[in-house]
């Protein structure tokens, strides 16, 4: 069957079709068109909702229309809308509501919602390299979300923790604003850290003297802090008057510690839940760093688990991981009438 999955919850218009076989999971991606406003949001040093709003509303046909002409398929054959319901900012997930609203009762096409995590949870399942074997676990973490949660075989998650305050991302996206290095900050970030790795290729873990608070790495439950260490990372700057020329140093430490906290926690959740597989998602899991880091950790401390990242282009928000989530909401066939579509700005994972 072909979904349609058309996401706008940020600062991305996303539209994808992909070709999924129900019965399996196995799906094909046939067009996945994002049009980023990220040039447009950085010189306010975050995103605008009023601006991200008036610019989904221009984008969105054409990002529509340019999935199909990608995938070189007709409207006629669609088989279902998917669309992020929730969360995000409201004005933008409203123009991608309102727009499958339209093209439902256009096109005749049932609609199914979807949440947002839950997207990036299912980017996982896009072209897997390993199989997933359950029950799994699924660390999420971008922009505006940190969660680690447990699924069954039957795809039913449910969370094991989540942060008490900022976000993975949020955390790179301040502490680049401290440091006045750009928006989004993971990227920036995240290559300063590299350059600065590189430069010690020897013994890295020598090379520093900065040290920053890794909050709750050692609480009993799964849950996380990142605030503290934003504010950890705040006081040194302040302390330190060369610390302009000492930025690729910092942005390793602040990494660092980002870094060792997803990866303690999960790996302790993970052996404490029995599970078979741990999967990362989300825009923060397009860190190489982490990408690498956690695969290792998984291979010395849970032998026989396996370890799924998505493929970079599936990490940060796009409409193939909306679709793909469809693809494992469809044996339920929850469909909502165009009529009934609604935004939820603050949608529960459930
Ligand atoms: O999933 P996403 O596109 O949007 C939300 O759902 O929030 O995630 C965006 C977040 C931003 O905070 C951005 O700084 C972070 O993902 N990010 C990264 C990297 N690329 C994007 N963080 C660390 N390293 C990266 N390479
Ligand atoms: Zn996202």
């Amino acid at each position: 069957m072909y979904i349609l999955g058309i996401e706008t919850s940020c600062d991305e218009t996303a539209a994808s079709i992909i070709k999924a076989d129900p019965k399996t999971g196995r799906i094909l991606v046939l067009s996945n068109v994002i049009s980023s406003q990220i040039e447009i949001h950085k010189k306010y040093g975050g995103v605008v909702p009023e601006v991200a709003a008036r610019e989904h509303v221009l984008n969105i046909l054409p990002v529509i229309d340019e999935a199909l002409s990608v995938a070189n398929l007709k409207s006629a054959k669609i088989d279902v809308i998917a669309i992020t319901k929730g969360p995000g900012l409201i004005t933008s997930l409203t123009t991608g509501i309102e727009t499958v609203r339209t093209l439902s009762f256009a096109w005749n096409k049932p609609i199914i919602e979807i949440n947002h995590v839950e997207g990036h949870i299912f980017s996982n399942f896009i072209n897997p390299e390993t199989p997933v074997n359950f029950p799994a676990l699924v660390l999420t973490v971008s922009g505006g979300h940190t969660n680690l949660v447990l699924m069954d075989k039957s795809y039913k998650i449910k969370i094991i923790g989540e942060t008490l305050d900022d976000a993975a991302g949020e955390a790179y996206d301040k502490g680049a604003k401290m440091m006045n290095l750009g928006y989004p900050g993971g990227p920036i970030i995240s290559k300063y850290a590299n350059d600065f790795k590189k430069s010690f290729p020897k013994n890295i873990d020598a090379s520093s003297d900065l040290s920053l608070p890794r909050p709750m790495l050692n609480s009993k439950d799964s849950n996380f802090s990142f605030s503290g260490l934003k504010t950890a990372l705040l006081y040194q700057l302040k302390k330190d008057s060369g610390w302009k020329k000492r930025v690729p140093e910092y942005c390793f430490a602040y990494q660092q510690a980002i870094i060792d906290i997803l990866i303690s926690k999960t790996i302790k959740a993970a052996k404490r839940l029995e599970v078979k597989t741990v999967m990362l998602s989300g825009g923060v899991s397009a860190n190489q760093e982490l990408r690498e880091s956690l695969g290792l950790a998984i291979k010395k401390d849970l032998t026989g688990v396996n370890y799924l990242v998505p493929a970079k282009e599936y990490t940060t928000d796009n409409a193939a991981m909306i679709a793909a989530a469809a693809v494992f909401k469809l044996k339920n066939k929850k469909f909502t009438d165009f009529d009934k579509l609604r935004v939820d700005p603050s949608l529960q994972l459930k």
